[in-house]
């Protein structure tokens, strides 16, 4: 199935034409406790495993979508127009071709994201979780969050996982036409959870998430082993998040990103996305938890760090690293 034809699926019985003219949506940032790397269908944007993630409360990004007559589409990021040649335009074009229908509709994203493009902080995710359901709203589709979650993960994988609040599971599915691969979110709260965002590396990435799986699955001996690390870290965070075990789940994760890591490292040629200061501060996170500070970290497709810990032990994490950036995932009133 091609990605045209599951959008025309997706979108069966929907009026193609919009009826606003702009719509508004905010989608939060997520970052997996158990991660996506690797496909299985390239175009679909398939996993390889299902994945497991904590949306970022207010992190994300707002877009705000209008129709353009010009013949061309616009993007304009955190107030500034992208230039047609930048890879983000192109991602955007690409996608928003797949909703021109008939009247070859063309739109403007105005966008406002509050957590840095590409460093491996799921702006890709917010971005197109935002886009898709602004375009529900242009078209008054009024689609269910599964398709909503199904369109986002055509954008970007660990998109589909960004159209909720706390922990989200994205279902690997078994389909060819990847119908049911969508996410969906879990019921349990756990309000001193933290996340602090450790930014250690704000530059675009050299490799993206996507040429870094490509390259991961192709060459990497211990990719075989992947699948399975992932199967038994789904099961021992689910069950350290309806215990609410921290220190199952934080060690559960980090054993998980860098399982994804050794991954990488083990490609031909060898991908790393850590630099001096992301090993200087695992460092650190390791010795304090010898310390007794229960403190752990993940690690997505850049160099910058997300520490996990609970709220009563806020000072001391903040005392070690005084540029952390506080989410408190379930905070109402406050983060959401
Ligand atoms: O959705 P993508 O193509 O940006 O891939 C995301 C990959 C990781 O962030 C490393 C892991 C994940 O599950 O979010």
């Amino acid at each position: 199935m091609t990605v045209s034809d599951c959008v025309t699926r997706l979108l069966a019985e929907r009026a193609l034409c919009p009826v606003n003219p702009s719509a508004q949506a905010f989608a939060p940032a997520n970052i997996a406790l158990v991660k996506y790397w690797g496909k299985r269908d390239e175009a679909l944007r398939l996993p390889v495993t299902a994945s497991l993630s904590l949306s970022l409360a207010n992190r994300g990004t707002t877009t705000k979508i209008s129709l353009l007559d010009s013949g061309y589409d616009r993007v304009i990021l955190n107030g500034e127009v992208i230039a047609a040649a930048h890879p983000i335009m192109k991602r955007a074009t690409a996608f928003l071709d797949y909703f021109r229908f008939d009247g070859d509709y063309h739109y403007q994203l105005d966008s406002t994201n509050t957590v840095p493009v590409g460093a491996g902080v799921a702006s890709s995710a917010s971005a197109f979780a935002a886009v898709v359901q602004a375009l529900d709203q242009l078209f008054d589709w009024q689609l269910s969050p599964q398709k909503c979650s199904i369109l986002a993960r055509l954008g970007s994988g660990s998109a589909c996982r960004s159209l909720w609040h706390g922990f989200v599971e994205w279902h690997c599915g078994e389909q060819v036409d990847g119908m049911d691969s969508y996410a969906e979110p879990l019921t349990d709260t756990w309000p001193q959870l933290c996340v602090g965002l450790l930014f250690l590396d704000k530059t675009m990435k050299a490799v993206s998430s996507s040429e870094g799986m490509r390259l991961t699955q192709r060459s990497s001996p211990f990719y075989t082993l992947w699948p399975q690390q992932v199967e038994e870290a789904l099961i021992e965070v689910k069950t350290a998040i309806a215990n609410k075990d921290f220190l199952t789940l934080g060690a559960c994760a980090e054993r998980n990103a860098l399982a994804m890591h050794a991954c990488m490292l083990t490609a031909q040629p060898p991908l790393l996305y850590s630099k001096a200061a992301t090993v200087e501060a695992m460092e650190k996170i390791w010795q304090l938890r010898r310390d007794g500070l229960p403190l752990f970290f993940t690690q997505d497709a850049g160099a910058n760090l997300k520490l996990l810990f609970l709220s009563q032990h806020y000072a001391d994490v903040f005392a070690a690293f005084p540029t952390l950036e506080l989410v408190q995932p379930f905070v109402k009133g406050d983060s959401l």
